[in-house]
């Protein structure tokens, strides 16, 4: 059995933080993975992680099983995040919400779970996408297929093309959407856009699947949640993927949640039982640390202010970085135009960059970035941006 197995080739993203790991060069930069880094260049333990976590230390209680669907206080207080605590959905009890392995995990959950009861629905992401989205709804044993949505000449929405791709899917198709800081591009759609795509997503019966894994890096926690509820308002079915990773800094705790919009309590009931049953059959009940540390911050009034003035900081140093960045390209590369990194959001920028020169970045200059020339300013800092961007303008 195993001697005919083969090699499988490197994750596109992970795999890069593993050829990252193994370098030696002192200088070494990673922007392939999505990860927030300090000025320092260091990885932020939160202060509202810290102080919530020495809150839950002095009543360390014993390790239970939680419940399948994870800590009632978690679900609750995300789902009050996501939807907005005042929002019809959350006061009818319309939504479900179900704490996951991470964004990763929700989106496993979100994709057996449709195939399941949609077992025949193809599956539409933007063309590009995050690697592990076509990866994760294929091995549910979806057919996975691309919208337009990076136009590269203008380096933004190619909105036409995606609008009349989403016209013209068969009814019952399942949407994809990046709500906010859309991942590989960094461009996201506006307002008004959002507007028409929802009233094309609703009128033709197609099943969105919003994935939120950085909300609060866009413009704003609010703002960048928005239209999710605009999705819920239209009525349901809606699925919600969202993370903590990155807005708490807490990557390796796995904290996310899928949360399903239904059209009365009644058939969320029912929603939210079969869910159950996907849950108990992938890992019965999701671990407890890192739920408790959400909930604990988003239910304490002190400590929510202190986090959403520590994302607010993570999100303006990204921004500063966007603008660093442009300035000093502009200095060694002026006939080069990276003024679109500005208008990004989130913590990427496509920045066209070619898979030979993403190489030469790697083999001359130990800068990882991914092939598609995805960079993340998120790893940008005051030590290494002159370096960067020196290499960047010697690849150019
Ligand atoms: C990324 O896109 O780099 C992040 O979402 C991390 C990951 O799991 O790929």
């Amino acid at each position: 059995l195993l001697n005919a197995i083969e090699m499988a080739p490197r994750d596109p993203i992970l795999g890069i933080t593993e050829a990252y790991n193994a370098d030696k060069n002192p200088k070494k930069s990673n922007l392939g993975v999505g990860v927030y880094y300090d000025d320092n260049g260091k990885l932020p333990l939160l202060e509202c992680v810290r102080k919530a976590e020495a809150q839950l230390m002095e009543k360390t209680a014993p390790r239970g099983y939680l419940p399948i669907d994870g800590l009632a206080a978690y679900d609750k207080a995300v789902q009050d995040l996501v939807f907005g605590a005042d929002s019809a959905v959350v006061k009818e009890k319309r939504a479900i919400t179900a704490q996951a392995i991470g964004g990763t995990g929700a989106l496993k959950l979100g994709a057996d779970f449709l195939k399941r009861f949609a077992p025949d629905a193809q599956v539409w992401i933007s063309d590009p996408s995050w690697e592990n989205h076509r990866a994760l709804f294929e091995s549910a044993g979806f057919v996975v297929n691309n919208y337009p949505y990076y136009d590269a000449t203008t380096k933004g929405v190619n909105f036409a093309g995606m609008l009349d791709t989403l016209k013209n899917m068969p009814a019952g198709s399942i949407v994809l959407l990046h709500a906010c800081c859309h991942n590989p591009t960094g461009a996201d759609l506006t307002d008004a856009q959002w507007t028409q795509v929802i009233e094309v997503v609703t009128s033709r019966g197609l099943i969105p699947f919003l994935d939120m894994a950085y909300q609060g890096f866009g413009d704003g926690i609010e703002s960048d949640g928005k239209v999710v509820g605009l999705f819920a308002n239209a009525g349901g079915p809606v699925f919600v993927s969202n993370s903590f990773s990155k807005s708490f800094s807490l990557y390796g705790e796995r904290v996310g949640a899928l949360s399903i919009v239904a059209t009365s309590a009644e058939e969320a009931a029912r929603v939210l039982s079969q869910l159950k049953r996907v849950i108990r059959t992938n890992y019965s009940n999701p671990p407890i640390h890192g739920g408790q540390v959400v909930a604990t911050v988003l239910a304490t009034p002190e400590l929510r202010a202190l986090w959403e003035e520590e994302l607010a900081g993570m999100r303006v140093r990204i921004r500063e970085m966007r603008q660093a960045f442009v300035e000093k390209l502009k200095a060694k590369a002026p006939n080069h135009h990276f003024d679109f990194v500005i208008t990004q959001r989130g913590m990427f920028s496509y920045s066209g960059l070619t898979k030979e020169q993403v190489t030469r970045l790697r083999e001359e200059y130990s800068i990882y970035a991914v092939d598609t020339g995805r960079i993340c300013v998120a790893a940008l800092n005051s030590g290494n941006i002159d370096y960067v961007v020196d290499a960047v303008a010697q690849v150019l």
